[in-house]
C-alpha cells in the first residue's frame, strides 16, 4: 500500500512560490537578490478595504459560520461587478465564493471532470492548473504556442488538439505567463468553436483589469451568449485589489455546477473567513480607482522591462498586453558558456542566474515550455532597472 496516495503523490510543489522561498532565503542571509519570481502586486491592499475587514472583526455574526457558498451580499455584489466590468449576466445564484482564484481553478475541474475527460490547455500555462485537472482524474492535452504568435492559440490548433474525449476548454486571456490577451475577433471566433463542438470553457479572468495599451479585455462568456449553460467563469480579489493574502475568488456557473460545487465546498473549506469576505464585499462594490493607479505604475514597468530585455543579446520577449509579467526566450542562451558553466535548459540558467547575478526568475519549465523565462514586472522601478542590468551583464558574457 502507497504511503502517500498515489493522487496526491503525483502532484508537484509550486515551483513559482519554490524560486519565491529561495530567492527570499538568499535575501535573509543578506544577499542583494532582486526578486522577478512574485506572482502578486507589490502595492498594499487599500486602506478602504482593510477597514471594511477591521469592522467586520467586530461584527457578532461574523464570529460564527455563514453559508458555505458565500455571504449572500457579496455573492450579489459578485454578480453586480461581473455584469459592470464584463457584461456577463449572472444571477447570485450563479456565485460560489471560494478561498481564493486558486481555490476556484479547483473546485471547476473537481466539479466538471470525470475520469479520462480531456481539457485543452494553451501553453505555457500557470502552474497550478495541470495540478487540478489531475486531481479531478482529468486529462491535460496541451495546445502548444510560442513567441511567434504572441503565445495565441488559433481555432485550428484547437480543433487538432480536439479528440472525442474532450469535454473542456480551459480560456486564459490576460495569460500568466505570458501576459498575452486575445483579441475580442478571436475570443469570439474559439467561443463559438466551443458551442459548435459542445465544449466546457472554464474561463480565468483575475486579470481582467490589467490591459495595457490598444489591447482590451474580452469576457469569451460575454461574447458568446450561447455559451452561457457551458461555462465556468473563475476570477477573484488577489490582482485587482492586491490582496492576494486576503484569499477570496470566485466561480460563476450555471445553477447545478454551482449548486455541486457548493456542495463540495460544504465538505471540504466550509465558508471562506467572513472577515476576508467583508473586505472582498468592498473591494468589488467600490470603483476602480485603485487598479487604474497600479496600472499605471505596471504599463510604465512593462514598457521598461520590454525595451531593456529585448537590448540583451539571445533574449526576445515579445510585448506582454496584459497581467504583469514578460514571457521572453532565452532558447539562444542555453548551451552557451557563461561563466565557466553551459546550462543545458532554462531551469539550469536560472539556477545560474540566481547564483552569479543574484536575480530570481521562473523558467519555462514550470509552465510547460523549456527554454523561457517568466519575470514579473510587479517591482519598483529601480529594482527592476538594476535587476535587467544584471541580466544584460551577465548574458553579454556568453559564449
Ligand atoms: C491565472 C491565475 N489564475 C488564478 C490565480 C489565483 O490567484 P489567487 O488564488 O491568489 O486568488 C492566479 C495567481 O497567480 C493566476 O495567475
Amino acid at each position: 500500500m502507497n504511503r502517500i496516495s498515489a493522487r496526491v503523490a503525483a502532484i508537484s510543489a509550486s515551483a513559482t512560490l519554490a524560486v519565491d522561498a529561495r530567492a527570499k532565503a538568499m535575501k535573509a542571509a543578506g544577499r542583494p537578490v532582486i526578486g522577478f519570481g512574485a506572482g502578486e502586486p507589490d502595492f498594499p491592499t487599500p486602506g478602504y478595504i482593510v477597514e471594511a475587514a477591521v469592522a467586520a472583526c467586530a461584527e457578532a455574526r461574523f464570529h460564527k459560520y455563514t453559508p458555505p457558498g458565500g455571504l449572500p451580499e457579496l455573492k450579489q455584489a459578485i454578480a453586480a461587478k461581473t455584469l459592470r466590468d464584463s457584461g456577463f449576466e449572472a444571477d447570485p445564484g450563479q456565485v460560489l465564493v471560494t478561498n481564493g482564484g486558486k481555490h476556484a481553478v479547483y473546485a471547476a475541474f473537481a466539479t466538471l471532470l470525470d475520469p479520462g475527460d480531456e481539457v485543452l490547455v494553451v501553453a505555457p500555462y500557470w502552474t497550478t492548473y495541470p495540478e487540478a485537472i489531475k486531481l479531478a482524474g482529468g486529462v491535460q492535452v496541451d495546445v502548444l504556442t510560442d513567441e511567434t504568435s504572441g503565445y495565441l492559440a488559433s481555432v485550428e490548433q484547437l480543433e487538432a488538439a480536439r479528440t472525442e474525449r474532450t469535454k473542456a476548454l480551459l480560456f486564459v486571456s490576460p495569460s500568466n505567463p505570458t501576459g498575452a490577451v486575445y483579441p475580442p475577433e478571436q475570443v469570439e471566433a474559439i467561443g463559438r468553436w466551443a458551442v459548435e463542438h459542445d465544449l466546457w470553457v472554464v474561463t480565468d479572468e483575475i486579470y481582467e483589469h490589467l490591459v495595457y495599451g490598444a489591447a482590451k479585455f474580452t469576457s469569451i462568456a460575454t461574447a458568446v451568449p450561447e455559451l452561457a449553460d457551458k461555462v465556468v467563469v473563475l476570477n477573484g480579489v488577489a490582482k485587482t485589489y492586491a490582496m492576494t493574502g486576503w484569499r477570496v475568488g470566485w466561480l460563476i456557473g450555471p445553477a447545478d455546477v454551482v449548486k455541486a460545487a457548493t456542495n463540495l465546498q460544504s465538505h471540504s473549506t466550509s465558508n471562506v473567513s467572513n472577515v476576508a469576505q467583508a473586505a472582498a464585499l468592498a473591494a468589488v462594490s467600490g470603483d476602480l480607482s485603485a487598479v487604474a493607479e497600479m496600472r499605471t505604475a505596471f504599463d510604465r514597468r512593462r514598457q521598461a522591462m520590454v525595451r531593456t530585455l529585448n537590448e540583451i543579446p539571445g533574449v526576445v520577449c515579445p510585448e506582454p498586453l496584459g497581467a504583469f509579467y514578460a514571457y521572453p526566450s532565452v532558447k539562444e542562451l542555453i548551451g552557451k558558456e557563461i561563466r565557466g558553466k553551459r546550462p543545458a535548459s532554462s531551469v539550469e540558467l536560472a539556477e545560474l542566474v540566481l547564483e552569479e547575478a543574484e536575480v530570481a526568475v521562473v523558467p519555462g519549465e514550470a509552465f510547460g515550455t523549456p527554454g523561457y523565462f517568466r519575470l514579473s514586472y510587479a517591482l519598483g522601478d529601480d529594482d527592476l532597472a538594476e535587476g535587467i542590468a544584471r541580466l544584460g551583464k551577465l548574458f553579454g558574457e556568453a559564449r
